[in-house]
């Protein structure tokens, strides 16, 4: 099995926000230090760097995952989204954002792209979502403005925006 020498930065490649990216990351680096750190995607933000708040959320090949317990050599070859990806053109919101800023669901703000993040994963994957899925998604998300009952109505009006456009005449 390959060695890698832990003192020195190895490559590592990745799908990034659709983009390829050839970055380099010594062994111990965190994917979260490394999206913000070396690849200036502060739209992650960090806060416990313990697993716990779900502030530094990303997507993996999909999922919801935690970039602070991610090792940025672990995302080789995979596809990984951050909240940049939700809108191409950062001048326009996303159907999510766009109903996080209608029903003030942004709070102060620093939790708001991991919970994006989450939420994005699970109405890409269960379009139909409701409230009990949607507060189940947010129990990993740990934030200090409580008050999450405007984020839960936000993602149900994206949802159902999401379900008209499936169905123009649902
Ligand atoms: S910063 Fe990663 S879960 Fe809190
Ligand atoms: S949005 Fe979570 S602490 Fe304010």
């Amino acid at each position: 099995m390959p060695r890698m020498n832990a003192a020195r930065k190895h490559p590592v490649d990745f799908t990034l926000n659709g983009r390829t990216v050839l970055a380099e990351a010594e062994n111990r680096m965190l994917l979260s230090d490394l999206l913000r750190h070396e690849l200036g995607l502060t739209g992650t933000h960090v806060g416990c760097e313990h697993g716990v708040c779900g502030a530094c959320t990303v997507q993996i090949d999909g999922k919801p995952a935690r970039a602070c317990l991610t090792l940025a050599q672990q995302v080789r070859g995979s596809d990984v989204r951050t909240v940049e990806a939700l809108s191409p053109d950062p001048a326009v919101l996303s159907p999510l954002q766009a109903a996080f800023r209608r029903h003030h669901g942004l709070q102060c703000g620093f939790c708001t792209p991991g919970i994006l993040m989450s939420l994005d994963a699970l109405l890409r994957e269960r379009p139909g979502a409701g409230r009990e899925d949607i507060r189940e998604h947010l129990s990993g998300h740990l934030c200090r403005c409580t008050g999450y009952a405007t984020i839960v109505e936000a993602a149900l009006a994206a949802a159902e925006e999401q379900r008209k456009e499936e169905k123009p005449n649902a």
